[in-house]
């Protein structure tokens, strides 16, 4: 065994009636390591995750976790993970630091060691000050912060975040980001899903992409950019551009395709930077009136794309 390996999943299935959910899923987690499991609505993202927290048995295929087997050792699995589900799972007419002492006690904790645990994890999620607000009184994100303590109470060696963004403000996002990096570099291996790219490209070490049940790429997202290629595009927004300046950069060296809808110009191409002076150039000499024009880089999004020739956001 690999003991870099925290968590191997191999060929897993799971079936609803007829429907398939997860069909033929196979992933290594490494030890330390955050790993994204990113795809849209639908992808099978939950189910792995509720397959991984021992909640629902998987049809086919095996997951050990830390040399356990699922199927035979959940009590072990259980021990060692923390999860934070997709829907919040607090109580609303309790408070934040009621809500911890609450799902800290269902651990084994009390006295002393409950306390201390309960307000070194307020302070980690960056709530002591607002810790005796009933929950009702929290935002979205707030709420999200206390449901990942809550899931921390019991010191995991792993820790399933299901969407930890979604519904989320600017200001709680980056509070998670950082609380998840700091865990990380305590030392916790983290699994986290989600259907934001900027979640992925943040976070995490490897990303696993997925799409209707099947995982359709996996690599570091250097690795997955690679995939796409060294295509640039350009957005240029210019509501009355003339067929003649079009054909031009079509003509130009490196451009691979030219799209137009309503004024807006998408130019893929490679070595976008290089090209840009001569595009500005066929444009002014056109007297075509630009409003904009930007460089895009490829992203997470232009892979999903290039993958699945469908967006990623619905
Ligand atoms: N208990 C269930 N019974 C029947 N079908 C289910 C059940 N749970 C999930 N599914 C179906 O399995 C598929 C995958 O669902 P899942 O919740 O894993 O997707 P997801 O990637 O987490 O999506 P989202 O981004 O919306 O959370 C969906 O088509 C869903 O309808
Ligand atoms: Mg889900």
């Amino acid at each position: 065994m690999n003991t870099d390996v925290i968590i191997t999943v191999e060929n897993l299935v799971k079936r609803f009636n007829s429907h398939t959910a997860v069909d033929g899923v196979s992933f290594e987690i490494n030890r330390g390591e955050i790993f994204g499991l990113l795809g849209p609505n639908g992808a099978g993202k939950s189910t792995i995750i509720s397959i991984l927290c021992c909640l629902l048995e998987p049809t086919l295929g095996s997951v050990v976790i830390d040399g356990s087997d699922i199927r035979k050792n959940a009590n072990n699995i259980k021990k060692i993970i923390g999860v934070v589900p997709q829907e919040i799972s607090l109580y609303h007419t309790l408070t934040a630091r009621e809500n911890l002492a609450f799902y800290g006690k269902i651990y084994g904790l009390s006295g002393r060691a409950l306390k201390s645990r309960v307000e070194a994890l307020l302070d980690m999620v960056g709530l002591t000050e607002r810790a005796d607000d009933l929950l009702e009184g929290y935002s979205g994100g707030m709420k999200r912060r206390i449901n990942i303590a809550a899931a921390l109470l019991h010191e995991p060696r792993i820790l399933y975040l299901d969407e930890p963004t979604t519904g989320v403000d600017p200001q709680s996002r980056r509070r998670i980001y950082d609380t998840i990096q700091d865990l990380n570099r305590q030392g916790m291996t983290v699994l986290l899903t989600t259907h934001q790219m900027e979640d992925a490209e943040k976070l995490c070490h490897r990303i696993a992409i997925m799409d209707k049940g099947k995982l359709i790429a996996l690599d570091t997202q250097k690795g997955l950019m690679e995939l796409v290629g060294e295509s640039d595009l350009i957005h240029v927004l210019a509501p009355e551009i003339l067929p003649g300046p079009v054909e031009s950069i079509k003509r130009m060296p490196g451009v691979q395709k030219v799209s137009l809808d309503d004024g807006n110009m998408t130019i893929q191409l490679l070595r976008g930077r290089e090209s840009l002076v001569g595009i500005i150039d066929i444009l002014t000499s056109s007297k075509t009136q630009v409003e904009s024009i930007y460089i895009k880089e490829p992203d997470l999004e232009t892979l999903f794309l290039h993958l699945t020739g469908t967006k990623l956001r619905g």
